[in-house]
């Protein structure tokens, strides 16, 4: 099968585009009291943040590629068309589900501490957390891991070539792409930042200072080189390769962390997907390094305990049953929650029904418990953002669900000269100092500290849920610290508020962290809401859109996708 022949598959596709979008893509703005299903398709479905990626992946699953195939392609295509997020240069996790096996495995291919870091590396003289330095600098980047990861996916469980999967990202870098609105939003928004790094200057800003204006074509020379060098070379090249050589002249010549060691000494890891059970689904998601299965599934534990649907979605009771749930998973995420290669983390006392049992008996079911007062549990007896997630289902019973990131949009703002690749500032999601704050609020503990060769914690959720041991939902989101809580959303719609997946990813979201002890809702939800929540006890903040989910369902043999319509510019689609 020629590489060409995808390529005019995509094309064609975005020839097609504005019928397919009639049908499937997300609307302007979003609503709660749509009851249309989006159309179904029989064979294969891709879901993500960025139309030009999603047609890459349904290309190669129309060329007969599998959901591994087209993942991989839509990840390296989304480093390309979606470069706040989608990247070479940050890391992230996928869920694999294979229809032949009926086995789901974790492929964990999250940044890695460069082994010179150190514990303090980000307290400036007087012991306080230097945030330029742990968010902006080149000190704030981890080891990148997608390029190992994407890779590691393809050689295990897909069927083609990386050569193959690559070449729609490298036609895409080097004759370019129309730049959409949330492209120019984006780097309108990053400017400050990205400003600093030549090589970022050169590739997203014109010679006078501006982003390209929409519709302008956006051509990435470097960045193809360096898909080209995957290409031929396989990840090698960036570990070990070319690639490998410029990140590290880039990194001695800033002072910076990162060495041929530790590029060589990156491995993606494949590890067994957190799992358990809710009302009768079986939920698979994210293990650590991520917290994100781990208080999913603590989550779903507690809520099962409460007749949810009778509650009414988003009535006071029900966001008072959520928050306070919330509350709990994130005070024990900042205690029990690290890299589970440097320390052990009490992944099955967490996700015990036994211990959930015990959480939920500390809710007060009339009135909220400030969150000076919630500390973490015991589970051991007596003892912004900017992330995104892609979602493919294939006719085989292949599913992926992948989340990756750079962690800011355009990550530290700093790119490696000659490259194109844009590194991540993921540094700042260790625990710079306990106590105080990452950049999304979150209260780390010594097992999330800063040290050399470890992964910091994420909250990244790739999940996909199975109903009699067949697919029925997968899906994930991007938001920091709120990923975990959109994807938790996602899934109480569906199963107890029985919405159909487009209502269930449309709907108003709410999110509780614990630390600041404030209730955030969207401004979308039900105007009179915050009476009710204020006479509980809650501290309500209306808030902007919250998460991005990208999600397959499957019913009746059937594939329906979501994009999250809070950002427009994603696209569910499939044949
Ligand atoms: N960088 C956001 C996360 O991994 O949770």
């Amino acid at each position: 099968m020629p590489a060409d022949s995808i390529l005019k598959h995509v094309v064609v596709f975005c020839l097609v585009l504005s019928v397919a979008l009639t049908s499937a893509r997300a609307e302007p703005g979003y609503s709660s009291k749509s009851t249309a299903e989006s159309v179904s398709f029989r064979n294969g479905m891709v879901v993500s943040e960025e139309q030009i990626a999603t047609l890459v992946g349904l290309s190669v699953l129309k060329e007969g590629g599998n959901a591994v195939d087209a993942a991989v392609a839509v990840g390296f295509a989304l480093a390309v068309t979606h470069p706040r997020a989608g990247n070479l240069g940050g890391g992230g996790f996928m869920l694999v589900h294979l229809g032949e096996t009926g086995r789901t495995v974790a492929i964990d291919y999250r940044e890695k501490a460069p082994l010179k870091a150190t514990r303090n590396m980000f307290l400036d003289e007087n012991g306080e957390v230097d945030m330029e330095r742990a968010r902006h600098s080149v000190y704030s980047s981890g080891v990148p891991g997608t390029a190992a990861g994407l890779s590691l996916a393809l050689e295990k469980y897909g069927t083609m070539p990386l050569e193959k999967v690559l070449a729609p990202a490298i036609r895409l870098a080097e004759e370019g792409f129309a730049v959409t609105p949330e492209l120019r939003k984006s780097l309108l928004g990053a400017k400050g930042r990205m400003k600093k790094s030549s090589e970022s200057t050169e590739v997203f800003f014109k010679n006078n200072g501006e982003p390209p204006r929409e519709g302008e074509i956006l051509r990435q020379k470097n960045l193809a080189w360096s898909l080209k060098e995957i290409s031929k070379n396989g990840s090698g090249a960036f570990y070990r390769g070319a690639i490998a050589k410029k990140i590290t002249a880039y990194m001695k010549k800033e002072g910076g962390l990162i060495t041929e060691r530790d590029l060589a000494s990156y491995e993606a890891l494949i590890r067994e997907p957190v799992t358990g059970n809710y009302r009768g689904y079986s939920i698979h998601s994210m293990p650590p390094p991520s917290s994100g299965g781990v208080h999913l599934i603590q989550m779903l534990n507690i809520l099962e305990r409460y007749p949810l649907s009778r509650y009414g979605h988003n009535s006071a009771r029900y966001i008072h049953i959520l928050s306070e749930t919330m509350k709990l998973a994130y005070a024990d995420r900042s205690k029990y929650l690290g890299d589970p290669d440097f320390s052990p983390v009490p992944t099955e006392h967490l996700i015990s029904k036994q211990y959930a049992k015990r959480l939920a008996n500390r809710i007060n079911p009339q009135k909220a418990t400030p969150s000076r007062y919630v500390k973490p549990g015991s589970p051991v007896p007596v003892g912004g953002t900017d992330t995104t997630h892609f979602t493919v289902a294939d006719r085989f019973g292949n599913v992926v669900s992948n989340t990756y990131t750079l962690n800011f949009a355009y990550g530290s703002g700093l790119a490696v000269p000659g490259t194109g690749i844009l590194l991540n500032n993921e540094m700042d999601d260790f625990s710079a100092k306990p106590g105080v704050p990452n950049a999304y609020g979150l209260i780390g503990g010594e097992k999330n500290s800063i040290g050399p060769g470890k992964r910091m914690l994420s909250s990244m959720t790739p999940t996909i849920v199975f109903k009699d041991e067949k697919l029925f939902l997968a899906t994930g989101s991007p938001g920091g610290s709120r990923i975990i809580t959109s994807v938790l959303q996602v899934i109480l719609n569906v199963i107890d508020h029985k919405m159909s997946i487009r209502e269930a990813t449309a709907a108003p979201r709410i999110h509780h962290q614990w630390l600041p002890d404030t209730l955030y809702v969207e401004r979308k939800a039900e105007k009179d809401l915050e009476a009710g929540l204020r006479k509980k006890g809650y501290e309500v903040k209306r808030t902007g859109p919250m998460g991005s989910t990208q999600s397959v369902a499957r019913i009746s043999g059937l594939f329906y996708g979501a994009t999250d319509p809070r950002h427009p510019g994603g696209l569910a689609q499939g044949y």
